[in-house]
């Protein structure tokens, strides 16, 4: 199903909102007027309430249930702390969003997908983990949506919870977030848009990454995206819409000082206005990906005979760093 310049624009933007947005099931009008004044309440109400979500987080522990394996690693204080914020403190949404996790993980296994299984969808650094971080200390992955070139929405899916797995196993300690780098060079709005991939991989990342990603930044995103966002506008709160940037770097000032202000310009590649040359190497991107899934063997502790590892380094040897993976909140 392709749609039209106009739909791929607007579910996009759609995708954009849902994943950034707090709130379940955004617009229509009234109930978005209706969230926004219940989350402005709570969110004042929340501003210095920390004992306040430590209760919260105790009862969402106490209503999960004892837990074991690799659901009881992934279930620290700081990724159920994620799901309270994504569903508005409420325990009983977060538990049922939570547990949805745990089932999608079970089945899904992201932390089990080897890169030579996803490796062919990066083949052109369309997605792929910069050797930077943001000055909050955020993984960036860098995207580039004009340079897609394969054909399966299940392998290109895969290959994009393979890097935010990736992202999430590199994040200093006591940082949970993300940064998205989006450059639109080369995309127009009459490349093919599956809207069916664009929802599954938005459903996927909302419901099963809550909170995991900090800011996105829109270079070079085709106009209208803008306009539409504009409009969105007035649906979301102003914590949400910030989460977005749209930046358009020729000649503008702004956006530099926008840039700047994120990001070390001296890491940051010329296409995204900073001062070094791009060039993803997909041979050597690879390398850092092979050993990076020693580390993550040793982080779950996988069996290394289920789990082939290239360079013929176990997993155990490795200094377990279970609590690096999602530290808890102090
Ligand atoms: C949101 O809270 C601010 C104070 O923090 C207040 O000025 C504003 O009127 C509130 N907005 C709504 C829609 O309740
Ligand atoms: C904010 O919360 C902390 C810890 O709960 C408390 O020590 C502090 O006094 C509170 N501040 C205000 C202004 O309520
Ligand atoms: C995608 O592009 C890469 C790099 O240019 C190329 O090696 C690969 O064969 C292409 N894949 C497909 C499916 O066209
Ligand atoms: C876009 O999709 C149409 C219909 O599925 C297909 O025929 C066409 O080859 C696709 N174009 C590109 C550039 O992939």
């Amino acid at each position: 199903m392709h749609g039209s310049p106009l739909s791929s624009a607007m579910s996009i933007v759609a995708a954009l909102q849902e994943l950034l947005s707090v709130a379940q099931t955004p617009l229509p009008v009234e109930e978005a007027v209706t969230m926004f004044r219940r989350r402005n309440i709570s969110h004042n109400h929340q501003e210095n309430d920390s004992l306040q979500q430590e209760a919260k987080v105790n009862e969402l522990k106490a209503a999960i249930g004892p837990l074991s394996g690799r659901s009881l690693q992934y279930c620290t204080d700081a990724c159920l702390r994620r799901y309270l914020e994504a569903r508005n403190w409420n325990v009983d949404k977060s538990k049922k969003m939570l547990e949805e996790t745990l089932k999608w993980r079970s089945n899904y296994k992201p932390e089990e997908i080897r890169w030579h299984e996803v490796a062919v969808e990066g083949e052109t650094g369309k997605v792929y983990r910069a050797n930077f971080h943001d000055r909050y200390g955020r993984t960036v992955l860098i995207m580039r949506p004009g340079m897609q070139n394969t054909s399966s929405p299940d392998n290109q899916i895969r290959h994009l919870v393979f890097l935010i797995e990736n992202a999430i196993l590199n994040l200093p300690e006591g940082q949970e977030q993300m940064a998205w780098l989006i450059d639109f060079t080369g995309w127009t709005l009459n490349t093919n848009v599956s809207i069916k991939t664009a929802r599954d991989t938005v459903n996927i990342l909302q419901n099963h990454y809550p909170e995991r990603l900090a800011i996105a930044f829109l270079y070079n995103p085709p106009r209208i995206f803008e306009a539409f966002w504009k409009i969105v506008k007035y649906f979301l709160d102003s914590k949400t819409f910030q989460k977005v940037k749209f930046v358009y770097p020729k000649n503008n000032k702004d956006s530099v000082e926008l840039m700047k202000s994120y990001f070390d310009v001296e890491n940051l590649p010329v296409e995204f206005g900073g001062s070094v040359k791009l060039e993803y190497d997909h041979e050597e991107f690879s390398r850092m990906m092979t050993q990076d899934e020693v580390k993550t063997a040793g982080v779950w502790g996988f069996d290394s005979k289920l789990h082939h590892l290239s360079n013929g380094c176990s997993g155990a040897e490795l200094a377990p760093e279970p609590v690096r993976l999602a530290p808890p909140a102090s």
